[in-house]
């Protein structure tokens, strides 16, 4: 019997086509979660344009473990009118109508046993956001997932060469 080749060809090609377009749809599948958040902010336009300093949103960063993700209230001292046609914008003043916190989703998250504190870094140990994020300033959308791998070996690697503690407690509570 003749094998119709050109027929399985094409339903082999088919498959492929299929897997590949909805393979990010399940992102369990492939390790690769896209975060997406609810308004599409443009960091660049403001930390980079405009130059506003990154503790305008992440007002903690200084001062406490966590950095902290800009409430509504913060977006509103420049948004309370519109400064723009973007539809993006608008979404902020419909959170505030409904007296809602922007639900921003975290991309960066130690497990619980892991102590990280932003002052230690930033202020103590004078190290640059870019040195852990990457280049936020530069990203037009919020990034889908880290910029930057923050894994074990990564925290030692700079811990050797900045001569700070590698002793496991130092880390893990
Ligand atoms: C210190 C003032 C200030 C703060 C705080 C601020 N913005 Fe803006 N934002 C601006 C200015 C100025 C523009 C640019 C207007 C223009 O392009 O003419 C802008 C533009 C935008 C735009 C349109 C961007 C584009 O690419 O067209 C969006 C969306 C936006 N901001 C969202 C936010 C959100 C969300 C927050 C809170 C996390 C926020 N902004 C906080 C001043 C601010
Ligand atoms: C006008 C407000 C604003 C300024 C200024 C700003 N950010 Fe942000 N940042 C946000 C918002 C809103 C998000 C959440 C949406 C996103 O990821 O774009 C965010 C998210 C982040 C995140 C991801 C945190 C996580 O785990 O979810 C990092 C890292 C970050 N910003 C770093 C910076 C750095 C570094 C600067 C200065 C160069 C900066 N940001 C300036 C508003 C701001
Ligand atoms: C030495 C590395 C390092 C530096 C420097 C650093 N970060 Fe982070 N950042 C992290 C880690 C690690 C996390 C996750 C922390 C956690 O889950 O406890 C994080 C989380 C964040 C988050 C989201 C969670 C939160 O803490 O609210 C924001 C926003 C953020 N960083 C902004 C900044 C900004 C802005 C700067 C510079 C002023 C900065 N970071 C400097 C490593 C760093
Ligand atoms: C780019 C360099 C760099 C990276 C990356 C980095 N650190 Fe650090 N870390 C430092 C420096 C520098 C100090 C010392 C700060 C000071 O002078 O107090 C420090 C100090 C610390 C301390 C205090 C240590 C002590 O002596 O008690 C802890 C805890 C810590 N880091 C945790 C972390 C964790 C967890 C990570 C990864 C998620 C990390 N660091 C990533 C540079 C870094
Ligand atoms: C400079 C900070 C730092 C030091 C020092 C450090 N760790 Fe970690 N460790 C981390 C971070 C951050 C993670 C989570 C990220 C990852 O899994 O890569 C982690 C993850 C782990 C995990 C996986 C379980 C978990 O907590 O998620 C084990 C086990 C572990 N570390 C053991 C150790 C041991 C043992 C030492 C001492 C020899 C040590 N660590 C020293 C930062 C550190």
């Amino acid at each position: 019997m003749k094998l119709p080749w050109n027929i399985i060809l094409r339903f082999v090609i088919a498959v492929a086509v299929l897997v590949a377009i909805t393979a990010p749809l399940f992102p369990s599948l492939t390790g690769r979660a896209n975060i997406t958040q609810p308004i599409a902010f443009n960091h660049k336009k403001h930390a980079g344009e405009l130059g506003f300093p990154c503790t305008t949103c992440h007002q903690s960063v200084e001062a406490r473990t966590f950095a902290g993700l800009p409430q509504t209230e913060t977006c509103l001292t420049c948004h309370a009118a519109a400064l723009t046609k973007n539809p993006e914008e608008e979404k902020i003043r419909q959170f505030a109508a409904k007296k809602e916190i922007i639900p921003w989703k975290r991309i960066y998250r130690m497990p619980p046993d892991v102590f990280f504190s932003h002052r230690r870094h930033v202020v103590l140990g004078k190290v640059e956001c870019a040195a852990c994020h990457g280049k936020m300033a530069e990203q037009l959308v919020p990034p889908a997932r880290p910029l930057v791998n923050q894994t074990m070996n990564w925290c030692i690697t700079c811990h050797q060469e900045r001569r700070a503690s590698v002793d496991c407690n130092a880390c893990h509570k």
